[in-house]
């Protein structure tokens, strides 16, 4: 590990499915490039996935091997970053339940995340015990590694706050700066919509997979939303409402420009406008793809980097924590 980096930071993902391009863009090359600069540590925060799918924790065992995966081949390097497996390290549970201990039941009942989510009525039952802890559970786990810089999107921000609110009140109750207060890294990215030009997520079914075949591309880019405007290609398009060239300002960097001027003076029709992005997609996946095959027909090699990251996690996390209950004075 290279000891000029700087801070230290710590993420996660909850392994509930498969990860699609929005992920991707989101966090993934974000995390990617913070390699360079940091100390990280990313965790599969599989206790997270079980206290909503609870009923089904082989497939969190499951989506856990496929999104290391897909870690893997997008660039996390486990010679750089510690990559770990939140269950596998018993100190998470811990310091888990010495934050609870200090954590008002208000906090949590007023946590907008939570609110939002017992609102969702499509959601899992998640009227459980643990639900309720989540954000106590996600400090622990950035509080153990001591890690200054979390980055995470728009929607985890409540989270985040409450992990500093929580860190503070534990230095103040023990007298102690022991505890790091982090601050979020955001990741700003262009939020990318689904294929039907509704937020992407799974459960609408629109999404595009980082791992998808050259055939699905195919497919999903064909069944994107044009500008319902145009019929003929001698009409004039408009690029703005047109869902295939919002992908195209994110994946086509290079003609962009070019598209939204020839989509304008009805030089280009939908269907060749279509067959550039999916060649641009397929460029930006297939490498990607190619190495998550790799790492999914090789899962010993996958097992290997986890113990390994296990190992290298565990080994800050039981000094922090000792440290943690000395300053409690319930070592
Ligand atoms: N709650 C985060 C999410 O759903 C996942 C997560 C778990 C996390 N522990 C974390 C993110 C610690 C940042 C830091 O995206
Ligand atoms: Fe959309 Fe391209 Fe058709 Fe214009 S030419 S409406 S940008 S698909």
């Amino acid at each position: 590990m290279n000891e000029r980096k700087k801070g230290i930071v710590l993420s996660g993902m909850r392994p509930t499915g498969r990860l699609h391009l929005g992920n991707f863009l989101g966090a993934l090359t974000n995390w990617v490039d913070l390699q360079e600069k940091y100390r990280c540590y990313f965790e599969i925060a599989d206790w997270h996935a079980l206290m909503s799918n609870y009923e089904n924790p082989e497939m969190i065992r499951e989506h856990s091997m496929d999104m290391a995966c897909i870690w893997l081949a997008a660039g996390i390097d486990p010679e750089k970053s510690v990559l770990f497996r939140q269950s596998d390290i018993p100190e998470h549970l811990e310091l888990y339940f010495i934050l609870s201990s200090i954590t008002p039941l208000g906090w949590l009942e007023r946590c907008p995340t939570y609110k939002e989510a017992l609102s969702n009525i499509e959601s899992n039952d998640i009227r459980n015990h643990a639900f309720l802890g989540y954000p106590v559970l996600q400090a622990a786990d950035i509080a153990l590694y001591r890690a200054d810089s979390v980055p995470v999107g728009k929607d985890q921000l409540p989270h985040l706050e409450m992990t500093r609110e929580i860190v503070r009140r534990f230095n103040h109750l023990y007298s102690t700066d022991i505890m790091v207060e982090p601050k979020e890294i955001l990741t700003v990215v262009k939020k990318l919509k689904g294929v039907d030009g509704k937020k992407m997520s799974k459960s609408y079914g629109n999404t595009i997979f980082i791992t998808e075949n050259s055939e699905n591309i195919k497919r999903k880019v064909k069944s994107m939303i044009t500008d319902p405007a145009r019929i003929k290609i001698s009409d004039r398009g408009h690029p703005d409402v047109c869902s295939v060239y919002d992908y195209h300002k994110i994946f086509s960097k290079k003609c962009v420009k070019d598209i939204e001027k020839k989509c304008r003076n009805a030089q280009i029709g939908c269907v060749k406008c279509k067959d550039i992005l999916t060649e641009n997609l397929e460029k930006k996946i297939s490498p990607i793809r190619e190495k998550y095959i790799y790492y999914r027909e090789n899962p010993q090699k996958v097992n290997k980097i986890l113990k390994e990251g296990n190992r290298r996690a565990s080994i800050a996390a039981e000094k922090n924590l000792r440290e943690f209950r000395k300053a409690m004075k319930y070592a």
